[in-house]
């Protein structure tokens, strides 16, 4: 079962950092970004810091309010949230054209939530890469209790430096993760290296799009509130992820932002203004009601101190999300089907 508990989010806060230096880890992490006069090249260059530090704090707050897969998902009418998140994941497998049997790689998998989803889909056998030590324990306590623990596994590594064989995966895919890297050439090329010739690599990517004026004060403002409030280095556009797909040697085979004409908005869950009984936790109420109990919870103790910080750049973050969903100028489904030559 996902831990989705009060005090299973408030004693998870940190993950694998010691609770007495919770609230150091906050303050360093916040250093790295634009708020606080923090550098793009520094993030850059401390991304592993940088980014597992992130989720070390945020992990338990994203299972209590979303689940155990991390990312948005293209919903259509009367679908609930959850639903939305399956087919977002299925429609990866078959865009992957996957086969029992085959050898899969899931390039920076959180806690396995679209792993154990798509081994199930596809009956196939899938390697989750992460470099956050908390989420793999989570994650290896969620394939015990699935059933999938002996066709899937976890690798703890960098996606920048993969520790296998060149060619050794039938199809690779990365949801809303590689946007985390500091080069998208440089990880796209090690994606290639271990697909083996012939396969497929698909992908969900973060990006800004066309409409994003890197001269204009508020796309910036909202550019850096998602920066700061997901644990990136600096999001790039989709005309750039394009041209680093085409460096590192792949063919495109398709490509589509999703969010475009999709009949729901996908920063629905996240918007202050509209009220879910389903989705509760993200609501306004629900939020307001997680504000409060974190901020009890770490005043007697249970959570640690630095807690509700991170819960507060958590709406930051989700404010940036919504003001970017609605101008259009950012999209966390960026969509490419891209192939590996023979
Ligand atoms: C937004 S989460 C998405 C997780 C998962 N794909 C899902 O949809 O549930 C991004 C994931 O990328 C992982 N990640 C970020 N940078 C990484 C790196 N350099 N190497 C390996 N994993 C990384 C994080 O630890 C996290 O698990």
């Amino acid at each position: 079962m996902s831990k989705a508990g009060a005090l299973d989010l408030a004693s998870g806060v940190g993950g694998k950092i010691e609770k007495k230096d919770v609230l150091n880890a906050v303050e360093k992490y916040e250093n790295y970004h634009v708020f606080h006069g923090g550098e793009e090249e520094d993030r850059k260059a401390n991304y592993t810091d940088m980014v597992n530090k992130y989720y070390d704090l945020v992990t338990s707050f994203y299972e209590f309010g979303w689940g155990e897969s991390f990312h948005f998902a293209h919903r259509w009418k009367g679908e609930s949230l959850r639903e939305s998140i399956k087919r977002h994941e299925h429609f990866l497998a078959l865009q992957l054209g996957l086969k029992p049997g085959q050898k899969v790689l899931d390039v920076g998998c959180g806690i396995g939530g679209p792993l154990r989803e798509i081994a199930r889909f596809s009956s196939t056998s899938v390697t989750g890469l992460n470099n956050n030590e908390y989420q793999i324990s989570r994650g290896k306590e969620l394939n015990r209790i699935a059933g999938v623990d002996k066709t899937c596994e976890f690798v703890k590594a960098d996606f920048m430096k993969m520790p296998f064989g060149d060619n050794v995966f039938d199809a690779v895919y990365a949801i809303e993760a590689t946007c985390h890297a500091p080069d998208a050439l440089g990880c796209y090329k090690e994606i290639y290296r271990v697909l083996k010739p012939g396969q497929h690599f698909a992908a969900y990517e973060w990006c800004m799009t066309d409409a994003f004026d890197r001269n204009n004060p508020e796309h910036q403002r909202i550019k850096a509130e998602i920066e700061i409030g997901d644990g990136l280095p600096d999001i790039r556009s989709t005309g750039q992820c394009l041209e680093a797909l085409k460096h590192a040697g792949f063919e495109i085979i398709w490509d589509k932002d999703l969010t475009i004409g999709a009949p729901v908005p996908w920063y629905l869950p996240l918007d202050a203004s509209r009220f879910s009984l389903t989705s509760f936790r993200l609501t306004a109420v629900g939020r307001f009601f997680t504000r409060n109990m974190v901020k009890a919870l770490e005043s007697i103790g249970i959570a640690p101190k630095g807690s509700q910080r991170v819960q507060s750049f958590l709406e930051q973050a989700a404010v940036g999300l919504v003001d970017g969903g609605k101008k259009e100028i950012f999209t966390p489904m960026y969509f490419f089907l891209a192939r590996k030559p023979l």
